[in-house]
């Protein structure tokens, strides 16, 4: 009888171990370790700035784009012929650096940022890079900047705080040239649009990933490398 309990007892404590454990919300894998280790491992080395952007990164744990997407937004840059950017979000200047990389020499990358000593890190890197005459830096609010700008753009990038995303769009998209390309960063936030209580920044990631498919004017693909990237054309 004794023994019958003890057991009873184990039972019914690891059953409510393994729904705890169950309940608990893990990160996600969005991209399978081994596909990821293999693209890190085949592209090619960066120049000496971008290693170090990208090793300040890791020590510091700033979230910035990474290489993949870095490549894919200087190919996006390229190939559009893309002559005037808005970047939303600059951290200290890696996404910008790829930007103002593809650019060339008559383009120009507005680069936002609301901390001032993210303006001077960056700043110092567009110069070793030689591309500092390209790039235009303010440090305010992106969202309040993109309306004191004059002008329309060719891409128009969103990186900043995450609940901010759907009026960073509303925003955004009266100065997007037609043909023009709306990209963002980090649209399938870490697996974190699964959660059953979307915190703040979830819940405007997954109103803007809806808009983006509902808005009339645009034609979205969300492409799931690193932490999901969307790229918008407007018609
Ligand atoms: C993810 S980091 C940007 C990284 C950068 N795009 C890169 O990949 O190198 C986000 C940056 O946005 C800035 N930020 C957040 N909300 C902002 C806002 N409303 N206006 C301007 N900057 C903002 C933060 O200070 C931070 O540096």
């Amino acid at each position: 009888m004794g023994i019958a309990l003890i057991v009873g007892t184990i039972w019914k404590l690891s059953q409510n171990l393994y729904i705890s454990i169950a309940l608990v919300e893990l990160p996600m894998e969005l991209i399978n370790s081994h596909v990821e280790g293999y693209l890190a491992e085949i592209i090619p080395d960066r120049d000496d700035v971008l290693t170090e952007m990208e090793a300040l990164a890791e020590k510091r744990d700033f979230p910035i784009i990474g290489p993949l997407v870095g490549r894919l937004i200087y190919m996006l840059t390229k190939s559009t012929g893309a002559r005037r950017i808005f970047e939303m979000g600059s951290g200290f200047g890696y996404s910008a650096y790829w930007f103002g990389k593809a650019i060339g020499k008559d383009g120009t990358v507005i680069c936002t940022d609301s901390r001032s000593e993210n303006k001077e890190l960056a700043q110092s890197f567009f110069k070793r890079g030689r591309i500092n005459a390209r790039i235009d830096f303010h440090v305010g609010d992106a969202l309040e900047l993109i309306q004191s700008v004059e002008g329309d753009f060719d891409i128009i990038f969103i990186d900043i705080d995450k609940r901010n995303y759907p009026q960073a769009l509303k925003k955004a998209l009266p100065r997007l040239k037609k043909g023009g390309l709306l990209i963002a960063d980090n649209v399938l936030w870490s697996g974190r649009i699964f959660d059953k209580k979307p915190d703040a920044d979830t819940a405007g990631i997954l109103t803007f990933n809806r808009m983006l498919y509902t808005t009339k004017d645009l034609f979205t693909s969300i492409i799931p490398l690193r932490d999901g990237v969307s790229i918008s054309l407007k018609g």
